[in-house]
């Protein structure tokens, strides 16, 4: 089940170039390209002719031209040219959709486009500020969307699933505040004097405890956003100074792509030691630890196929989790709520 209703990250602006660019989002085969005049542009990626994908075409201006018989399509998603005749049929269209970019992602709102409102797009200003330098990939996951976004709102797998890495004591034994309204979930986790992650440990340089948190934001349907300090011991980073150690920002969009699988955006950045090839390297080295959820997502995943039905229990870890499934289930409650009235 889908929130149709919503911006989801479809592409990385630089994937958006002279060439059409297929990718299916929610099901639904879409074509993506940069229209001559420099926008993006998303259509649904069958001709209204034949049904061949207009993704085996070709830009033509700020028009796609269809590889099959050259019938040409606007950015709106109009028919505004047959080459084999000199007239356009009525009705001869494609749906298009809403597209924003923003911070370097390609955003495409898969809904009623007169509902999409661009003030939904979380600010990810670390992707593209030139204070910050980030480390950025796209997954293309075996697992459904929700399976991805349950490991990221749940830290205390970094211990298990990302040892050499991520993982610390502190996150499993410090339960996170969490907060839930209209729009988002929004959970913190502070850990006073905490034994630091291996890879924080390496490039902040820090040799014993630190204090350390992780806040993180779930803006459903499928973007969650976070912000990880690790600082000298009672520096007062808590308190605002951050002088004494090193902040990270990381954005993932978990994309579904059908319900079984999923494109995984990610950034991970730093507004530290901008120029040193030595950290670029080893926040680099996050793709392998990403990579590790991707493994035991995909592994859950299938046993979840092997028998759905099969019960599970929750633990007080799951409360982000639980609370982030509440939220996109009413917010697909009420988008049906509003076709039903309409
Ligand atoms: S199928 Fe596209 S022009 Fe014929
Ligand atoms: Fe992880």
């Amino acid at each position: 089940m889908y929130l149709y209703d919503a911006w989801y990250v479809a592409a990385w602006d630089h994937e958006l170039g002279g060439a059409p660019l297929a990718r299916t989002l929610l099901g639904m085969p879409l074509v993506l390209y940069r229209a001559g005049d420099g926008r993006a542009v998303a259509l649904d990626d069958r001709c209204c002719h034949r049904r061949a994908p207009l993704s085996k075409g070709k830009v033509v201006g700020n028009d796609i031209q269809c590889g099959y018989h050259g019938l040409q399509f606007d950015p709106g998603g109009a028919c505004v040219r047959v080459p084999s005749q000199s007239t356009v049929p009525p009705g001869a269209r494609v749906r298009s959709y809403p597209v924003i970019e923003r911070n370097r992602w390609v955003w495409v709102w898969m809904g009623d486009p007169t509902a999409a409102d661009a003030s939904q797009i979380p600010d990810l200003f670390w992707h593209d500020s030139p204070a910050w330098v980030a480390v950025t990939d796209r997954f293309h996951v075996k697992a459904s969307y929700q399976n991805l976004i349950d490991i990221q709102l749940d830290q205390t797998h970094s211990r298990y699933v990302h040892p050499t890495s991520l993982g610390n004591d502190g996150a499993v034994a410090t339960p996170p505040k969490v907060r839930r309204d209209d729009r988002t979930v929004r959970c913190e986790r502070l850990m006073p004097n905490a034994d630091p992650p291996p890879i924080w440990a390496k490039i902040g340089d820090f040799t014993g405890n630190v204090d350390h948190w992780i806040k993180w934001v779930y803006y459903p349907p499928a973007a969650i956003s976070f912000d990880v300090g690790v600082y000298n011991v009672g520096t007062g980073a808590f308190e605002g100074n951050l002088t004494h150690g090193i902040s990270v920002r990381n954005s993932h969009s978990c994309t579904p792509e059908t319900a079984t699988t999923t494109h995984h955006f990610w950034v991970a950045a730093r507004n530290f030691k901008l120029d040193d090839p030595e950290v670029h390297r080893a926040i680099g080295a996050i793709r392998n630890t990403f990579l590790e959820d991707v493994a035991i997502v995909e592994a859950t995943e299938q046993r979840i196929a092997d028998d759905p039905a099969a019960p599970t229990i929750d633990v007080n870890a799951d409360h982000p989790t639980i609370q982030a499934r509440r939220l996109l289930a009413r917010l697909i409650e009420e988008a049906a709520g509003r076709r039903a009235a309409e």
